[in-house]
């Protein structure tokens, strides 16, 4: 069926380019709940991601069980312990005073993964790079970030985690991997520069550092 497309304005740009700059990763969050309803109509419209093969491979689990929570915040200190040991002098000492997680106050914990033994897409281009279905469900991350942070919602990726732990932690499928556990909540503050700049552990780039030409 022909529809006509909505037609971004100046306007529109200016608020989208603000959600670019005011998007962030978010580890302090308020102790109030999240209506269940916000998080399902974010969920929704992570599913308007593109996929590989439109292959849809992302899998995404709703932590509610107190225990497994607990599991995976026990996974969080012990990988954050075992990573301060590889760092030594002055960035140990940094690395010690990060907030890495807000595992603890998140009302919302999702687990996203991505189902490598789908039958959806019927493998289409995924021959020579099976790790699309991966780089999928991470395109459906970013959706969500985006569309949580224009709701208000602050998400906060924890990756410092023992993946196969999780996976028997949440007792999923043995073909789902891991893509990331994201903590969802209201933000405590806001900013316009990462956590880790304010830190002075990693500052931003610019597109020099990044771009090159052939
Ligand atoms: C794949 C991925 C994994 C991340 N894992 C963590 C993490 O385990 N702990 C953490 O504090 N931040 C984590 N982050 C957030 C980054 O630290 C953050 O994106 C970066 O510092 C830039 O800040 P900003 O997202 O606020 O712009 C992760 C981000 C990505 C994209």
């Amino acid at each position: 069926m022909a529809v006509s497309p909505p037609k971004f304005d100046d306007a529109f740009r200016a608020q989208l380019a603000a959600l670019f700059a005011w998007r962030r990763d978010v580890r302090r969050f308020r102790a109030d709940p999240v209506d269940p309803a916000l998080v399902a109509a974010l969920l929704e419209q992570a599913c308007l991601s593109p996929s590989v093969g439109n292959s849809q491979p992302w899998r995404f689990v709703l932590v509610e069980d107190a225990a497994r929570r607990a599991a995976v915040t026990d996974n969080f200190r012990r990988a954050n312990a075992d990573a301060l040991a590889d760092y030594a002098g002055d960035r140990a000492v940094n690395y010690a005073s990060l907030k890495l997680a807000g595992l603890v106050e998140a009302p919302v914990h999702l687990a996203v993964f991505a189902d490598t033994e789908t039958g959806r897409g019927h493998g289409l281009g995924r021959r020579t790079m099976p790790e699309m279905l991966a780089y999928s469900a991470v395109g459906a991350v970013q959706t969500l970030w985006l569309a949580a942070r224009a709701a208000g919602l602050g998400v906060g990726w924890v990756s410092i985690l023992d993946p196969a732990e999780v996976h028997a932690a949440l007792d999923v499928p043995a073909g789902w991997k891991l893509v990331a556990y994201l903590c969802l909540g209201w933000p405590v503050e806001e900013h316009d520069d990462p956590e880790l700049e304010r830190a002075d552990w990693q500052a931003r780039g610019g597109l020099a550092d990044f771009l090159v030409r052939r």
